[in-house]
């Protein structure tokens, strides 16, 4: 259970091109891989929320506070990504520093990040696009918009979820939801779709995938930068007083705990940068280029954030932006002088949400394929295809799995379950550069965490205090989750892992 795999024999098996994948991506390619992965329903969905909710105008500290976290686990992320340049990111590293048990935890907990990640998005992805093409008077039948079995009832032109907080709300307008059509959804087909379009390029190839991926990402730091420049001459200072609004009396409600919870609830919209690392093995010079691509995308994509909130809380009272769409909402409080800019930000977030999915259906394969690598998972999980040279088995297991999570799932509930799962494996981490720094100080690193044991220490207890602030439920889920691991693993990986078959050959691992 605590056998670890030695560095050297890691450090060979990734320079080997034995694995069958190709190495096609520069730093810039991973840079864009994890501008990719970070932009995406956290800010185009979530920051309204959580400023109307937690923060008001002081949602900016919020991003900074979590930017700030983010850089800590970032860093040592550089560190092992730089080292260890295999695919299979915290999972490879928890195999050798803490053992094979913990890193097949580990990697199950990914599962988590990455599978449920891609499918959470792909629901926020399927809101947009229905609202888009409402637009264009398309109105597509809505038992096939939503989450199985969810209740909906008309509004404002579409259909929504009928929560108890929407029906109350309704009751104090004088009106009766229940005597409301209601509409029983079967599937969200949208959000399927866009994982089966995804997955599709994806077993096409990673050199197909990534200039794909490129092109959208130009998109939205497009849309993201018009916004930014055009909306600031719209910011009425008036709008940031108080910046940060008083406490309510309850905590997470205003005051500086609401910068807190706010950050909490916005630490979604910087996942991504470490799925960088997934890409370890298709890098031309991992040493160099991945903390190039860890630390690059999540340097720009955190001052991109600082300025939005910014000038999204200027344009409009924080009060307003408990909506979807809240980009979206402060422009039109602009006016007829960014009429022009709306259906940019619609086109915006459509194609950031859609390269969010494309990196995390990216990222998890490459994650089972090192684990059947080690034998924790059946061979055929390994086996990449003769001509596109991409692990397409792995790839389209992983597109399937999500395509029915995200089908059927509603998106708060995946939502913060990617959360817990990305901050654990980020503990996981930052304890590992502790951990390998005690045990192998002499193995060269190409990139070195500064300050350490401050900053992984800070990183892992950042994480950890992230993760308390959730609720029980995602924590009872989390456990349910790994007990499922534990389950699989001493049923199946524990007596087929290489390092065990090896041990009972007696070869060294
Ligand atoms: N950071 C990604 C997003 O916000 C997961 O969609």
């Amino acid at each position: 259970m605590f056998k670890r795999k030695s560095l050297h024999k890691l450090v060979e098996e990734a320079n080997g091109e034995a694995h069958g994948l190709r190495r096609a991506l520069g730093a810039l390619n991973l840079v864009s891989l994890g501008v990719g992965c970070i932009i995406g329903a956290g800010i185009f969905v979530l920051t309204g929320q959580a400023a109307a909710q937690y923060a008001g105008p002081g949602i900016a500290l919020s991003f900074v506070l979590s930017a700030v976290a983010c850089t800590f686990a970032g860093l040592c992320y550089a560190e092992f990504a730089s080292m260890i340049p295999i695919s299979g990111s915290a999972y490879t590293y928890a195999y050798a520093t803490i053992g094979e048990f913990f890193a097949w935890i580990i990697g199950w907990d990914l599962v988590l990040e990455y599978l449920f990640g891609a499918s959470t998005v792909a629901v926020g992805w399927s809101g947009y696009v229905v609202s888009f093409l409402r637009d264009f008077h398309i109105q597509l039948p809505p038992e096939l918009t939503a989450a199985s079995l969810t209740s909906l009832i008309p509004l404002d032109g579409g259909w929504v979820q009928a929560t108890p907080a929407l029906v109350a709300e309704l009751a104090t307008k004088g009106i009766d939801a229940a005597a409301l059509p209601h509409v029983t959804a079967i599937a969200n087909l949208p959000a399927m779709f866009i994982i089966a379009a995804m997955t599709t390029l994806l077993v096409v190839g990673i050199r197909e995938s990534a200039g794909f991926n490129n092109v959208i990402v130009a998109i939205k730091l497009c849309v993201i930068v018009l916004f930014i420049i055009f909306g600031f001459s719209y910011v009425h200072a008036a709008n940031w007083t108080p910046f940060v609004p008083e406490n309510t009396g309850t905590f997470g409600q205003f005051g500086w705990s609401g910068i807190l919870r706010g950050s909490g609830v916005i630490f979604f919209a910087y996942i991504g940068f470490d799925a960088v690392s997934t890409a370890a093995q298709e890098a031309k010079n991992p040493r160099r280029d991945m903390p190039i691509g860890i630390l690059g995308s999540l340097a720009l994509c955190s001052v991109l954030y600082v300025l939005v909130s910014l000038v999204m809380t200027g344009m409009v009272k924080y009060t307003s932006l408990s909506v979807p769409d809240p980009i979206a909402v402060a422009v039109n409080a602009a006016g007829d002088g960014l009429f022009w800019l709306r259906p940019f930000i619609k086109i915006g977030a459509v194609a950031g949400l859609t390269s969010v999915v494309l990196v995390l259906l990216m990222g998890q394969p490459r994650i089972f394929f090192a684990m059947s690598h080690d034998g924790l998972l059946p061979k055929v999980f390994a086996k990449t295809h003769p001509r596109f040279k991409t692990p397409y088995v792995t790839t389209l297991v992983t597109g399937t799995v999500a395509m029915i999570v995200a089908g059927t799932f509603p998106i708060q509930m995946l939502g913060e379950l990617v959360s817990i799962g990305t901050l654990l494996a980020f503990v996981i981490v930052c304890v590992g550069v502790l951990v390998l720094r005690y045990r192998h100080p002499e193995f060269p690193r190409a990139f070195k965490t500064p300050w350490v044991p401050v900053v992984p220490i800070l990183g892992a207890v950042l994480a950890l205090a992230q993760m308390a602030g959730l609720p029980l439920d995602t924590w009872l889920r989390l456990l349910v989750w790994m007990a499922i691991g534990f389950i699989i693993y001493f049923g199946y990986g524990h007596w087929h892992s290489r390092l065990h078959l090896q041990k009972m050959a007696g070869t060294p691992g």
